[in-house]
């Protein structure tokens, strides 16, 4: 498998396939299933991983309840639509992607739900569109956001934001993928991505597969490379971009961006509008998720903090947005001040969807 084809989730006879992220580098092993909790299980555990992809396998998921086989299907149809929207919604609380394709598959449930016997394929088109919805804004993004990319860049990005964290050809990476295709990129440093290493183990992985020249490096060795004047620009993905352009993303996102302001480096957020929450109107408003303390104290199996250590681990930041020099999204680059640009972005975007 080469990364200009990694398929990462699909729909084949009847079941959700998917890629199980946790075992990567080491294994590439495709889970099959037709029972809706192992998907909501495989979000809950980063199996499935990524706003977009969050987004996309919570849609299938959903459908699956729908399935003539589902032990869901006995349930009362408003009921099972509540059920199927309340387990996918408890996975995790940050991208807002998921809770956009919830609303997407709830809404064509119930507004179809005089014709229960043919839900099960109008929300499988559902949930085919918005991947493929994915797939095409993940291109625009890549194409609006390489020519940012000046000759020479060498870039760091951070956690991953390919196709394992998208299902197209990523976000921030569509970007620096495009911009190595134009030959612009000199080199990417990635991030390892404490602590469940998406850099070291995904982005390494990515990147090697397409043939992107790419050194790994810890954290915090970002800010001493711009020191040298060894990295010229940022570019990361978002979980969550509020309506004045603050941004939740992995955490370590926001004191990347402290650091490329110090250095003066330009620092690109890139996203797809499914990513653009413009009812929150500020990042003190997106809701973090904290992850369990055993995912600090324990690397793999083996123990690295002393018993009854108290571990606090957020999995995301939020990074001010006037840290932010422009996001780039499938509808072109939005700019400070970004109640306005975001919100022409999202209204763009509504303009084509159905
Ligand atoms: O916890 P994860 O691995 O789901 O976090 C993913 C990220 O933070 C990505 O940067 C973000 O989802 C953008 S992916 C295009």
């Amino acid at each position: 498998m080469t990364a200009s084809e990694l398929e990462v989730i699909g729909w084949s006879e009847g079941k959700l396939w998917f890629l199980d992220q946790t075992l990567l580098p080491g294994e590439e092993r495709r889970i099959e299933t037709d029972d809706p909790t192992v998907v909501a299980d495989a979000i809950r555990r980063l199996a499935i991983r990524g706003a977009p992809l969050i987004g996309i396998a919570a849609a299938f998921g959903f459908t699956l309840g729908f399935l003539a086989q589902s032990a869901f299907r006995n349930v009362p149809l408003r009921s099972r639509v509540e059920r199927l929207f309340t387990l996918f919604a408890a996975t995790r609380p940050t991208a807002v992607n998921l809770f956009k394709a919830l609303e997407r598959v709830k809404e064509c449930a119930l507004s179809h739900s005089d014709r229960e016997a043919d839900l099960e394929r109008l929300l499988l088109q559902e949930a085919q569109a918005i991947h493929e919805e994915e797939k095409t804004m993940c291109r625009e993004i890549a194409r609006n956001g390489s020519v940012l990319l000046l000759p020479g860049s060498v870039v760091v990005t951070h956690c991953n934001t390919g196709a394992l964290a998208t299902g197209g050809k990523g976000t921030a990476l569509g970007v620096i993928r495009e911009a190595w295709e134009r030959g612009a990129l000199r080199h990417v440093y990635i991030d390892e991505t404490r602590p469940l290493l998406q850099g070291a183990r995904l982005t390494t992985w990515e990147l090697q597969k397409l043939g992107i020249p790419s050194t790994l490096i810890t954290d915090s060795t970002a800010a001493f490379l711009m020191l040298q004047n060894r990295i010229n620009v940022v570019v990361v993905g978002a979980d969550r971009i509020a309506a004045n352009g603050d941004t939740a993303n992995k955490i370590g996102t926001y004191a990347l961006a402290l650091a490329a302001r110090h250095h003066g480096i330009p620092f690109y957020v890139a996203a797809p509008t499914s990513t653009l929450d413009l009812a929150t109107p500020t990042g003190k408003e997106i809701p973090i998720e904290v992850r369990g303390a055993e995912e600090l104290v324990l690397q793999g199996l083996r123990r690295v903090a002393p018993e009854h250590t108290e571990a606090y681990s957020p999995a995301f930041d939020v990074t001010p947005a006037d840290l932010i020099m422009a996001v780039i999204t499938d509808r072109g680059i939005a700019r400070p001040p970004y109640e306005q640009s975001l919100a022409a972005a999202v209204e763009a975007s509504e303009k084509v969807s159905p």
